[in-house]
């Protein structure tokens, strides 16, 4: 475990400093930390920079061994691209990328100068977060586990930036979330043979009992008395039993405890086969990633405890495989809704919409203030956005305004799709009141409309995450795998509302 500080360099084994571009192409308004260095290495390193052909994009490395003219062993520039379109992500990435590198080395200590921006505290949180993810490997099944030396990372302050509770706080949040992302990567990379529902619930109970929140875990029958039929069908073929996961966080003072909750829904297919709809080869082997929905909303659960926000934030899932089987619900079956509405079943492999809808509507019965949902719902949101852009439904545009304002505070991205009515009339059926597939083109938003009909009044907004759940390359922060998406926003959403209600509070 990375132990980190906020400290003067002092003696370090790397020293890692962010370069804009403009600090390299004229001298004039030069990082002085940059001038400084250069000059204690003897000019060694701007000119290093010069022949390696480092101009400071976003995410380049130089690496420069000091041959022990100053207190540090190396020094690595790391590039930031252009300063006037800088955002705490660019250096979330960029710290990620320079651990990802001085891991692999012998280096013990990194000491790693925090850039002079206007926002002190959120570059705070995206270097620790961007360190601690970057550092993230999933080696639980390797016998042979990469170690690395690193130990301790400290953060150095741009001279005259004052060592505040504020950026204080800042770092331990970035911690908190940092560990919170992992938790969630973990459980999300774990195969589907060894995360099953009951293991999924197990490992949400010893996540969450710890931090006081409560946890209940209903099975089959509690399930069946709560007439979810349509969280029964998708679960019916597989031979694990479906477990409902709720974890509620209620604050101590009794007029908080009052106030309408935020409700938290994930997906949480430990296995999407397609059922009947098989999916392809192809298409099947990240299936055990199908739960990434679920994993990011406990995992911010467990953020939200040490928040302790003056509001109740519940969270839920409905655990099962899509599996197919003799037992496996059919092509043309109708379910009956827990809400009451029934649902012609014309693709086996749309069951998340299935089960989320009757989670939904438990979730609204609680009548929260709002819900939010994160699920890996639809191929068409990927090709709609792309690999690395979650997208955003809603019902209620300031619900939604917020949820995109905490995207972008916590440098995740997301954009909305419209819940457009002319796309309603696909899902009427000939025999049922609904149906639970449309047309291939806006599969996205043809199942974000499936959904709304089961949250009622409830303000809502709906996050496909089918995308960005998994990257199929490092690149920062991110391994290979699972990347822990949605928890940063989450708690985000939560943090904002809480400084809202109680201005600095927690
Ligand atoms: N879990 C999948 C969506 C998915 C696809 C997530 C790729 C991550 C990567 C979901 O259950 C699914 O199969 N959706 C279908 C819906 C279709 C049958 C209307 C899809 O997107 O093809
Ligand atoms: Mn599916
Ligand atoms: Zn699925």
């Amino acid at each position: 475990m990375l132990k980190i500080s906020i400290a003067p360099a002092a003696r370090s084994d790397v020293l890692a400093l962010p370069v804009f571009e403009s600090d390299l192409a004229d001298a004039k308004g030069r990082l002085p930390a940059l001038t400084e260095l250069d000059r204690a290495l003897g000019g060694l390193l701007l000119s290093a920079a010069k022949d390696e052909d480092f101009t400071a994009k976003r995410g380049q490395l130089l690496v420069l061994h000091t041959h022990g003219k100053i207190d540090a062993g190396r020094v690595v520039l790391v590039g930031m691209g252009i300063r006037s379109r800088f955002e705490p992500e660019v250096l979330r990435l960029a710290a990620g990328a320079v651990v990802r590198r001085v891991a692999k080395g012998s280096a013990k200590v990194l000491a790693f100068h925090l850039s002079a921006t206007r926002d002190p505290a959120g570059c705070m949180r995206a270097l620790v977060e961007g360190t601690r993810l970057g550092l993230y490997a999933f080696d639980q099944h390797k016998t042979a586990k990469q170690k690395t030396a690193l130990r301790e990372l400290r953060v150095v302050l741009p001279d005259g930036t004052p060592r505040t509770p504020e950026l204080v706080a800042a770092a331990k949040l970035g911690e908190q979330v940092a560990a919170a992302v992992a938790w969630a990567r973990d459980r999300v990379n774990e195969p589907a043979n060894q995360l099953t529902p009951s293991y999924l619930a197990n490992q949400v109970m010893a996540l969450c009992k710890p931090r006081g929140l409560a946890v209940q875990v209903l099975g089959k029958k509690e399930i069946e008395k709560l007439k979810m039929g349509m969280f029964l069908g998708v679960s019916q073929g597989s031979s694990e039993e479906p477990k409902l996961i709720r974890v509620s966080y209620e604050p101590k003072n009794p007029k908080a405890k009052k106030r309408p909750a935020v409700a938290l829904v994930g997906k949480a297919i430990t296995f999407d086969s397609g059922g009947h709809s098989l999916k392809p080869t192809d298409g099947m082997v990240d299936m055990k990633s199908d739960m990434a929905g679920s994993a990011a909303v406990f995992a911010a659960m467990s953020v939200v405890a040490e928040l302790a926000p003056p509001f109740p934030v519940h969270a839920y899932a409905g655990a099962c495989e899509n599996m197919l089987d003799a037992k496996s619900y059919r092509l043309g079956d109708v379910l009956v809704s827990r809400l009451g509405k029934t649902v012609e079943v014309l693709n086996t492999d749309a069951e998340g919409r299935l089960v989320l809808g009757d989670v939904l509507a438990y979730a609204a019965e609680e009548q929260p203030a709002m819900i939010v949902d994160l699920a890996t719902l639809t191929g068409a949101c990927m090709v709609a956005l792309g690999r690395y852009v979650t997208g955003v439904m809603g019902t209620d545009d300031g619900a939604v305004w917020n949820v995109l304002e905490a995207a972008k505070a916590s440098g995740e991205e997301m954009w909305r799709l419209p819940l457009t009515e002319s796309l309603r009339g696909q899902l009427k059926s000939d025999v049922a009141d609904l149906r639970n597939v449309g047309e291939r083109h806006g599969g996205a938003i043809t199942a974000g409309l499936f959904l709304r009909e089961f949250v009622g009044e409830t303000p809502w907004v709906h996050l496909d995450i089918a995308g960005p759940s998994l990257s199929t390359k490092e690149n920062g922060y991110l391994a290979k795998g699972a990347t822990g998406v949605g928890v940063r926003t989450l708690v985000e959403l939560i943090r904002r509302r809480a400084e809202e209600i109680e201005p600095h509070a927690p």
